[in-house]
């Protein structure tokens, strides 16, 4: 455990001890951290969340949020959640197989939600809501699920055929599923932190990566990837989790208001979501920096027929129950 993670810990414990009602003179402190920049639909939902908290409890209650992975970067959050030293997070659903619950990583199944729809009928219904308790057994509790989007993938060459992803490097999040999807492309999957990502791509230790338009366009990675493919092969998203023993450890008035405040920021993350990616992409065609690739049919079908087995491939690690359940929402919402 680092000095900083220990005295953020010291003082968690002792702040949380803290009277049920303490007005501002003495308010319980909520670190909440997270890597992507203010401006992003997880950035603002953040910031709607602390607004809500605060004046909701009448600043009994603090939210500190640490944005772009200021106070810690991938991996280091979730030691630093388990320990206390912060409270909250919002990790990628992608990022929650290292603690175990690999089941999460069916959300990064390629093309495996035809829509919106069918990802708000799983994260809303019993699949979701199922996936979260899993992650009680490991001290976190998990409150919502926030979205983000669908992904394209960047690189410096142009990538529309499988045979233009041979041997280019590309960065992942560290999921099996996202490793089993590059290398079914043809691609060298490469697991890197998402604070590392620009000045990888800039210096070219990794060729290329995938991510929603908004978090493409706010980490200026438009400006060191010469194209991209409007591909939308696959979903990103958020868990919001806390520290189980500092949730519990609440006054039950206090929690019941945090849990009141989170809901409408869960409403107003998914009701931004989509906006805050066409605003983006919007703006990184009107850089000119990037060129926007858009795939034939042909093409998306040959995507479709390389990628759609890392479903069966992955069976064993997310559980086929988990990717049925899921393909049995997608056939209810399919397009007519
Ligand atoms: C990534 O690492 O690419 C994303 O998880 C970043 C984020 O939190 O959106």
């Amino acid at each position: 455990m680092s000095f900083k993670m220990f005295t953020g810990c010291l003082v968690a414990a002792v702040l949380a001890a803290g009277s049920a009602m303490a007005q501002s003179a003495n308010p319980i402190v909520i670190k909440f951290s997270h890597v992507v920049a203010p401006d992003t639909p997880k950035g603002k939902a953040a910031e709607m969340f602390k607004r809500l908290a605060e004046s909701r409890t009448k600043n009994a209650v603090k939210i500190e949020v640490y944005p772009n992975s200021q106070l810690y970067k991938d991996k280091e959050e979730m030691e630093a959640l388990s320990l206390g030293a912060v409270q909250m997070l919002a990790p990628s659903l992608a990022k929650f197989g290292p603690l175990g619950v690999k089941e999460f990583e069916v959300f990064d199944l390629p093309f495996i939600f035809p829509n919106k729809e069918t990802l708000r009928s799983v994260t809303e219904g019993p699949i979701g809501i199922g996936m979260l308790k899993k992650l009680e057994p490991k001290g976190i509790i998990g409150l919502a699920y926030w979205d983000n989007g669908f992904k394209i993938m960047s690189a410096n060459k142009p990538l529309r055929k499988l045979e233009d992803f041979r041997g280019v490097k590309m960065r992942i999040q560290q999921s099996k599923v996202l490793d089993a999807e590059m290398r079914a492309l043809g691609a060298l999957p490469q697991v890197m932190a998402f604070s590392e990502v620009y000045q990888a791509l800039q210096t070219g230790v990794v060729d290329g990566t995938e991510n929603p338009p908004s978090n493409m366009y706010t980490q200026k990675m438009h400006e060191v990837q010469k194209f991209a493919t409007l591909s939308n092969h696959g979903y990103l998203g958020y868990a919001v989790i806390v520290n189980k023993k500092f949730w519990d450890g609440l006054p039950a008035d206090i929690r019941a208001t945090l849990e009141g405040a989170m809901n409408e920021a869960t409403k107003y993350a998914n009701s931004i979501a989509q906006e805050e990616n066409d605003n983006a992409l919007a703006a990184m065609k009107a850089s000119g920096k990037t060129e926007f690739v858009t795939l034939t049919a042909d093409e998306q079908a040959a995507w479709r027929a390389a990628l759609l087995p890392v479903q069966k491939e992955m069976e064993a690690r997310v559980g086929k129950e988990a990717i049925e359940a899921v393909n049995k929402e997608a056939a209810k919402y399919a397009k007519k």
